[in-house]
C-alpha cells in the first residue's frame, strides 16, 4: 500500500519520538526534521532571524511572475512585503471586509435550496464558497460559482489545486530538481490559468481608476497602498501575485476545514445540535449574520480550531536557515540548511493533547492557542490569513447548520484515510454527508 507522505512523515516521528531531531533525505536534499516543541517554537520565533526564509518552492520569478509574492519571497523582500500586507488583515479590515463573506454565506443558503441535498460531495460545495468568498474578497469579482458549478473561475481556480500524476511529478521535480524544471521549460501553473487570473486582476484595476468606485476588499487595500509611501512599490504585478496567493493559500485550506468540521459534526449529532444552537442564538442576538455575532460564536471557534488540530490541512511548514545558528546548545544549522516542521505529527502528539485522535473542541475552551497548536504555523511568518480563514469557516458553518442537519450516508467514509496524491490533507474517499432540512 502507498504510504501518503503525512503518514511517511508520521512514521518518522513516531519512530524517533524521544530524540530531539532527525535527519531525513527528501529526495537528496538533507533535511532537519523537528520533533521537540522547544526547538520548533525557538526556529519559528527567538531565533527567527536564523530562519526567516521558507525553502522555497522556485525562485524563477523572472519566468513566472505570479512566483513573486508574499509567501515565496525571502530576506528583505518578503520583511518588507510583509510589512504592507499585515494590516489588510487587521480586525478593522476584517470588520469591513465581512459583509462580502456574509454575501457568500447566503449565497450558499441559496444553492442548498435549490439542489440534491442526498450525498452531497462536501469538499466540492465547500470549495464553491470558498472560491466565492476569495474571487469577492481578494480578486473583487463575483465567481459566480455557488450559482453555477461550471463557472469558468471555478473551473481556473480547480485547475491549481489538481492532484493528477502528471501534476505530482511536475512538482517534485520543481521542488528538488529546480534546474531541470527551468531547463524542461516546465511551468508551475498552465498559461491559460496565469493568463486567466492575470487579465481578471488589471480588468478590475483598470475599472476602479476609471471609476473612482471603492470597495472594502483586499484589492482596495493593496491599491490604496500604491498611493502611500512604503518600503517598496506596491506594483499591480505584486497586486496580482498577492492576490493569487491568497486565493491559493486561502481557498482549498478553507474549503478543506470546513469539509472535515461537518465531517467531524455529522458524527456527533449532540455536538452539531450544541453548535446549531450558538449559531442561532448569536444570530439572533446580534440581528443576522455578521462580524459581531460571528465573533460571539465561541463554540464555532472552538470547533473550527479542534478541526485544525486533528486534520490541519497544510500538515506541515517549512524553514530555510538564513544565518548560522546552534539550536538547544548542541546543534549547528548552516546557511541554506532545510529544516522541517511536522506542524500534524506535533498536534497528534499525546504528550500535548491528550488522547489525540478524539474530536474534542473543549480543549480550546480555556487556553483558544494552546502551545503545540500550529495549523496555521507560527511567529512573524505563520498565517497572515488567520483570522480571515475562521470568519469564512464560521459563516459557512453558519450557512449549513442554521438550515440543516448534516448526516452520514451511504458514502461516507467510516474513518478518515489521507490521499497519498496530496501533501495537503484530504480524506483519500472524499468526504460525502447528507443535509437534511431542519
Ligand atoms: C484554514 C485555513 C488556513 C490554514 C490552515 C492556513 C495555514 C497556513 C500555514 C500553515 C502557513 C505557513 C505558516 C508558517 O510557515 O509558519 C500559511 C501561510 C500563509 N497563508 Fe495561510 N492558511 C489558511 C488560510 C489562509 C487565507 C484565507 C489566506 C489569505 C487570504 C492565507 C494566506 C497565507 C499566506 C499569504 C501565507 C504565507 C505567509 C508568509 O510567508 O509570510 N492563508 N498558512
Amino acid at each position: 500500500m502507498r504510504r501518503s507522505y503525512t503518514n511517511m512523515l508520521q512514521f518518522f516521528y513516531d519512530t524517533f519520538r524521544e530524540e530531539k531531531y532527525v535527519g531525513i533525505f527528501q529526495a537528496r536534499r538533507p533535511t532537519l526534521f523537528v520533533i521537540d516543541l522547544d526547538i520548533v517554537k525557538n526556529i519559528f520565533i527567538k531565533d527567527f532571524a536564523c530562519f526567516s526564509d521558507r525553502i522555497s518552492v522556485s525562485t524563477d520569478t523572472q519566468r513566472e511572475p505570479l512566483l513573486r509574492n508574499l509567501a515565496n519571497m525571502s530576506g528583505s523582500e518578503w520583511k518588507a512585503m510583509r510589512h504592507i500586507v499585515t494590516p489588510t488583515f487587521s480586525s478593522a479590515k476584517m470588520k469591513a471586509m465581512f459583509p462580502l463573506v456574509a454575501d457568500c454565506a447566503n449565497s450558499l443558503k441559496i444553492a442548498l435550496s435549490q439542489e440534491a441535498l442526498d450525498d452531497v460531495d462536501v469538499p466540492k460545495l465547500m470549495s464553491r464558497f470558498t472560491t466565492d468568498v476569495i474571487g469577492s474578497c481578494a480578486f473583487g469579482v463575483d465567481p459566480g460559482s455557488l450559482k453555477n458549478p461550471d463557472s469558468p473561475f471555478l473551473a481556473m481556480s480547480q485547475r491549481m489545486f489538481k492532484t493528477d500524476r502528471t501534476t505530482v511529478l511536475k512538482r517534485y521535480c520543481r521542488t528538488f530538481f529546480p534546474k531541470l524544471f527551468k531547463f524542461l521549460n516546465l511551468r508551475t501553473y498552465s498559461w491559460e490559468v496565469e493568463t486567466f487570473f492575470t487579465n481578471i486582476i488589471s480588468q478590475v484595476l483598470e475599472e476602479r481608476r476609471k471609476t473612482g468606485v471603492q470597495r472594502n476588499d483586499f484589492i482596495q487595500l493593496m491599491l490604496n497602498m500604491q498611493n502611500t509611501e512604503t518600503e517598496f512599490y506596491m506594483s499591480d504585478e505584486l497586486i496580482t501575485s498577492n492576490s493569487f496567493i491568497f486565493m491559493l493559500a486561502g481557498l482549498e485550506t478553507s474549503a478543506t476545514t470546513l469539509s472535515f468540521c461537518l465531517y467531524e459534526l455529522a458524527k456527533d449529532p449532540d455536538l452539531q445540535n450544541k453548535v446549531r444552537q450558538e449559531i442561532i442564538d448569536c444570530t439572533e442576538r446580534y440581528g443576522g449574520l455578521n462580524y459581531d455575532a460571528v465573533c460571539a460564536m465561541r463554540l464555532v471557534v472552538q470547533t473550527a480550531m479542534e478541526t485544525l488540530r486533528l486534520h490541519p490541512p497544510t500538515p506541515l511548514t517549512t524553514r530555510l536557515c538564513t544565518a548560522p545558528c546552534t539550536l538547544s546548545s548542541e546543534l549547528n544549522v548552516k546557511v541554506k540548511d532545510a529544516v522541517l516542521i511536522p506542524l500534524h505529527c506535533i498536534q497528534k502528539d499525546p504528550r500535548y493533547f491528550s488522547d489525540p485522535e478524539k474530536f474534542d473542541p473543549d480543549r480550546f475552551k480555556e487556553d483558544s492557542n494552546p502551545p503545540a497548536f500550529m495549523a496555521f504555523g507560527e511567529g512573524p511568518r505563520s498565517c497572515p490569513g488567520a483570522r480571515f480563514a475562521q470568519l469564512i469557516v464560521s459563516a459557512g458553518l453558519a450557512a449549513v447548520l442554521s438550515g440543516y442537519q448534516v448526516q452520514p450516508c451511504a458514502r461516507t467514509t467510516p474513518t478518515i484515510h489521507y490521499d497519498p496524491r496530496s501533501v495537503m490533507l484530504k480524506n483519500k474517499g472524499g468526504i460525502w454527508l447528507s443535509f437534511k432540512p431542519l
